[in-house]
């Protein structure tokens, strides 16, 4: 009897044993199920590598970024493709540069002169004084003194002046004798006490060599209104 009951026990342990045995085959039998899975299909072998690769995905569309055509155009470092350069012995002219710069977002450069001018260079009624001896020799240079720009980036310069004896300022001869404009819309303004642009675009975009350069235009006391849409319809 003894014999019976351990022969029951022993079968009924084996029962309860090769079930558990046959759980553990079965995960087995799905990471194969799993790999061959991965194996037969393509597509889905791509995607757990580009989920891995998740985390720098950001990283691998950079370069692709980076060799787009349109990029290598791309803006000044901080991102900005509009400069308005400006020249002001008063600040009038500034005031107005300011204004396009704000509106368009651009960065804005001071030409500075290396011998700022005093009120007695400033003097058009003495044919003595600094600038009327500048504005009647063509060949005046006068010398900057503002740092060294680079140009890289900007696709368009806003490039402003007051107008001195019908011109631009010798000193903006100097500026755009400086840099190359290759690829760059100019886009002369000014301020005067009357007189119109004259000849100073013109003599700006010869002296300048290069650069497609619009025609000037004079910005005496413009509105906000006015200077937008002149500023839309140049840009
Ligand atoms: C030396 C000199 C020459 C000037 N010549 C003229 C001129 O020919 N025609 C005119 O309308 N205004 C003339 N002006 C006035 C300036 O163009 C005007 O005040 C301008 O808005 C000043 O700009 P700014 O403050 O940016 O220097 C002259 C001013 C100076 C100092």
């Amino acid at each position: 009897m003894k014999r019976i009951i351990t022969v029951i026990m022993l079968v009924s342990s084996l029962v309860m044993i090769l079930p558990a045995c046959g759980q553990t085959t079965v995960p087995e039998n799905s990471n194969e199920d799993s790999s061959t899975q991965t194996q037969s299909d393509n597509s889905t072998a791509v995607q757990p590598d580009e989920t891995t690769s998740g985390d720098t995905f950001p990283e691998e569309t950079q370069p692709e970024e980076s060799q787009n055509p349109e990029d290598t155009a791309l803006p000044s470092e901080n991102g900005k493709d509009v400069l308005v350069v400006v020249f002001s012995a008063t600040g009038t002219t500034k005031a107005v540069a300011e204004r396009i710069a704000a509106y368009t977002g651009g960065d804005l450069y001071e030409i500075k002169a290396a011998q700022e001018y005093t009120s007695a260079d400033l003097n058009y009624n003495d044919s003595n004084s600094r600038t009327t001896k500048e504005q009647n020799d063509k060949s005046a240079r006068p010398e900057i003194g503002s740092a060294d720009l680079s140009l890289d980036g900007y696709k368009t310069v806003f490039i402003g002046y007051p107008i001195w004896w019908g011109e631009e300022p010798r000193i903006l001869d100097t500026f755009v004798e400086r840099y190359s404009f290759d690829g760059i819309t100019c886009i002369p303004f000014c301020t005067s006490g009357g007189s119109g642009v004259g000849r100073s675009d013109d003599n700006l975009a010869s002296n300048a060599g290069s650069g497609n350069w619009k025609s000037g235009k004079l910005l005496n006391r413009v509105s906000d209104s006015d200077l937008q849409s002149w500023i839309d319809s140049v840009k």
